[in-house]
């Protein structure tokens, strides 16, 4: 069976590098990697920690690359590579635009389509922008949906999916955390160790990068610096995504406090040894709310609204929105609460045991083979 992963950014090869790793050592699964490299550096790191094989890379980044550019060169180079490899299914992760084109053209093709990370939902096209609407599309392209919670399976089946064609599996982004765990030769680059030798106190891990966040990337720096200022041992490490956007809004109000470590991205390892030294994390991100039950970490997120409402029902999420002032309040209050920090960390984790590729390889063998068997 020949199955085909297209991704293209940082959170999407480091949800599908278990997946892929797990059924590359299977003899019933020939697999074929398509990198669109709509990320470039930041895709390249996850190849390398994971040692991801690659079969055909794209590389279609462009700097401040648009939305409809990204997607008009995806669908005609993703749809070629699909012509001359013809897989028996297509495997896509998430909500990115690599993620709705490879459903897409995967579609157009007239291959199966399946889903990771199936069925979240925030109901509100504008947040994120895009991804909402991108993982929405992908419902109806998809055959085989990979949910990882009980709560994205009842999304899609409000959006008619057929109850028989939704897998509960968990989030294979806990497969990548646990194998990058249990590495035990893990150590320190030179960046992170710089930052953390300037740390005494208290740290605070910050990203941020959203689409809809760009009107208020000034104001979450701010934010960040009204913070630094209001706690004198505090340190903030924030590793700063590569768009230049952000780091336009970014760099000139944290690069001259002498507390604040702005980093290049870090190495998914990397990154997760900085969470685990953190006492909060702040981000916007979406994997990195569910990485923080695992490593019970309390997570502020700088959003509105959050697909993900289990880590917010776990009690280790909280929402406190995108305003300078919204942002300074909640992260000064939960610095100031013990218990509620404690309370945060000890939250259980909703998002999967770490065994989600091995279900995916296994309900993938099951569908494939019984569609052979009802074709010949
Ligand atoms: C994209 C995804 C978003 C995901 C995020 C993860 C879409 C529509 N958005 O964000 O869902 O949460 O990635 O980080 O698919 N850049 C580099 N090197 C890199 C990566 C980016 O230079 O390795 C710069 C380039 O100038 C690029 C820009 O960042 O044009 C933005 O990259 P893009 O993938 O378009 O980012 P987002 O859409 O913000
Ligand atoms: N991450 C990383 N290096 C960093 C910051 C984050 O490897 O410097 C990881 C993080 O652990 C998580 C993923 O990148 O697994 C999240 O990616 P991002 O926030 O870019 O995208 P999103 O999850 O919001 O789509």
């Amino acid at each position: 069976m020949k199955i085909c992963f297209v991704f293209g950014t940082r959170p999407e090869a480091i949800k599908v590098a278990p997946v892929i790793t797990y059924m590359s050592s299977l003899d019933d699964f020939d697999v074929v990697t398509v990198l669109t490299a709509q990320h470039r550096e930041m895709l390249d790191q996850v190849v390398e920690v994971f040692d991801i094989p690659v079969s055909h890379d794209l590389n279609v980044m462009t700097e401040n690359q648009t939305l409809s550019s990204l997607t008009a060169i995806l669908c005609e180079r993703v749809g070629q590579v699909l012509r001359n490899e013809r897989p028996d299914c297509v495997m896509v992760q998430g909500d990115t635009t690599s993620c709705f084109i490879g459903g897409l053209t995967g579609f157009y093709e007239g291959i199966p389509v399946a889903h990771l990370e199936a069925g979240l939902r925030t109901n509100d096209p504008r947040q994120p922008f895009p991804e909402e609407i991108n993982r929405r599309l992908v419902g109806p392209l998809a055959s085989f949906h990979f949910a990882p919670t009980e709560t994205a399976r009842a999304n899609l089946l409000k959006e008619n999916v057929a109850d028989d064609r939704i897998w509960i599996t968990g989030n294979s982004g806990i497969d990548a955390l646990r194998i990058i765990s249990e590495r035990e030769d893990a150590q320190l680059c030179d960046a992170l160790t710089g930052a953390l030798a300037l740390c005494e106190g208290p740290v605070i891990a910050v990203t941020s990068h959203r689409r809809e966040n760009l009107p208020f990337m000034h104001g979450i720096a701010s934010a960040i610096r009204d913070i630094l200022d209001a706690t004198p041992d505090l340190n903030v490490i924030f590793p700063v995504h590569l768009s230049p956007k952000v780091r336009s809004a970014v760099m000139p109000v944290l690069a001259t406090h002498d507390r604040c470590h702005l980093l290049d991205p870090l190495a998914y390892d990397q990154f997760v040894l900085l969470m685990k030294r953190s006492d909060i994390v702040l981000t916007d991100s979406g994997g990195i709310q569910e990485e923080a039950p695992y490593l019970g970490k309390p997570v502020l997120v700088m959003r509105r609204k959050t697909e993900r409402p289990e880590g917010v029902q776990a009690g280790t999420l909280k929402l406190v929105g995108d305003s300078r002032k919204s942002i300074v309040d909640h992260v000064l209050s939960l610095m100031n609460d013990t218990a509620e920090l404690k309370r945060m960390s000890r939250a259980t984790n909703p998002f999967g045991d770490g065994r989600t590729s091995e279900r995916v390889a296994d309900i993938l063998r099951d569908q494939l083979e019984k569609r052979d068997g009802e074709q010949s």
